[in-house]
C-alpha cells in the first residue's frame, strides 16, 4: 500500500538532481551557468535562513547564485535601481527579491519594477495574467510544487472538489487558479466563509493555505480525500527548548482520515526551493532560445 505521508523532501530531492543534469546541459550549450539574482533586505530570521537555503541549492544544482544583502534602511529608489541593474544583467536569468520587506517599502511597486521573463517567483501583474489567461509566464513556486505533488498522488485531477483555503497572492489564488486549469472544481475559502467545516467535508483536495496552526481539524476531512498543507507555524515551548513547527492541519487527526497527507516539515516546504531552480532553468532556456524537453522536470 502506498504511505499516506507524502514525502515531499524526497520528492523534491529528485527534481533539484533533475534540473542540476538539465543545468548542466544547458551550461554546454550557452557556455554559461543558468543564473538567480537573490535580494534580501534587513536581517529577518526566518528571510535569511530561506535566503541561505536558496543559495546553497542554486549552487548545489550547477547555477550561479547572485546574492545581495542590503541593509534595513535602504530606500526604495536604491532598490528599484538595483532591480534595473539585474534586469539588463545578461548572467542573471532569475531575480527574487525576498519578502516581506521592510514597511517603508512598497512590495508591489517593486515586483512591478521586475522583468516580467526574469520573475521566477511568478508574483509580477504580467505572470499572474498569463496563469489566468493560458499564456506561457512564471508560475509562484509554492503552489506549482502542490499541484507536483497533487499530480504524483492522483495522476487526473479533472472532476475532483478541490477546497483552497487562504486567497492570498502568493498561495491562495494561483494555487485555485492551477486547479482550474487541471479542470478540477475549484472553492476558495477563507476568513469569511460561512461553515468552514462543511465546506471541507465536502473536497476530494484539500489545500489549507491561511497560516494558523492546526486550525483544520481531523474531522473536517472527508474519509478518502489528499491534504496538502502549506502553512509553517512556529510554536514557542519555553525556555531552553526548540520551537516546534506545525502545519495549518491537524496532521494526527487529519491522517486517520485522509488518503494521502503532507506533514509538516518535510512536505510542500522543499517542493517551493526546488520549482524555484525549476522556474530558472526555464527562464535561462526562454532567455538563449534553447529548447527544454518537457516542462523542465
Ligand atoms: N518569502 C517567503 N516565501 C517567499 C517566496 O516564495 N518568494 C519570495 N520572494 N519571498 C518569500
Amino acid at each position: 500500500m502506498t504511505e499516506k505521508r507524502i514525502d515531499g523532501k524526497a520528492f523534491a530531492a529528485r527534481l533539484r538532481e533533475r534540473i542540476g543534469e538539465r543545468a548542466g546541459e544547458f551550461a554546454a550549450k550557452a557556455g554559461r551557468q543558468p543564473g538567480l539574482a537573490v535580494v534580501q533586505v534587513g536581517e529577518d530570521p526566518a528571510s535569511q535562513v530561506y535566503v541561505r537555503n536558496k543559495h546553497k541549492a542554486t549552487v548545489d544544482a550547477g547555477m550561479e547564485s547572485f546574492e545581495y544583502k542590503l541593509p534595513a534602511d535602504t530606500s526604495q529608489d536604491a532598490l528599484l535601481d538595483l532591480v534595473e541593474q539585474l534586469n539588463l544583467d545578461n548572467a542573471v536569468d532569475g531575480i527574487l527579491v525576498q519578502l516581506p520587506l521592510p514597511n517603508h517599502l512598497d512590495e508591489q511597486s517593486v515586483i512591478a519594477a521586475i522583468a516580467p521573463d526574469k520573475d521566477v517567483d511568478g508574483f509580477h501583474v504580467v505572470n499572474a495574467g498569463r496563469l489566468a489567461t493560458g499564456g506561457e509566464g512564471f508560475v509562484p513556486c509554492t503552489p506549482y510544487g502542490c499541484i507536483m505533488l497533487l499530480k504524483d498522488r492522483l495522476g487526473d485531477l479533472s472532476g475532483k472538489d478541490a477546497v483552497v483555503i487562504g486567497r492570498s497572492n502568493i498561495v491562495g489564488k494561483p494555487m485555485a487558479q492551477l486547479l482550474l486549469n487541471e479542470n478540477a472544481t475549484v472553492t476558495i475559502a477563507h476568513s469569511r466563509t460561512k461553515d468552514l467545516p462543511d465546506v471541507v467535508r465536502r473536497a476530494d483536495i484539500v489545500v489549507a493555505a491561511v497560516g494558523r496552526a492546526e486550525m483544520v481539524k481531523g474531522d473536517w476531512v472527508k474519509p478518502g480525500a489528499v491534504v496538502i498543507d502549506v502553512g509553517i507555524n512556529r510554536i514557542e515551548r519555553g525556555e531552553g527548548q526548540k520551537a516546534k513547527l506545525v502545519g495549518d492541519v491537524d496532521y494526527a487527526g487529519a491522517e486517520e482520515r485522509a488518503a494521502a497527507i503532507t506533514p509538516v516539515p518535510g512536505g510542500v516546504g522543499p517542493m517551493t526551493i526546488a520549482v524555484l531552480l525549476r522556474n530558472t532553468l526555464v527562464a535561462a532556456h526562454r532567455r538563449e532560445g534553447i529548447t527544454l524537453a518537457g516542462d523542465g522536470l
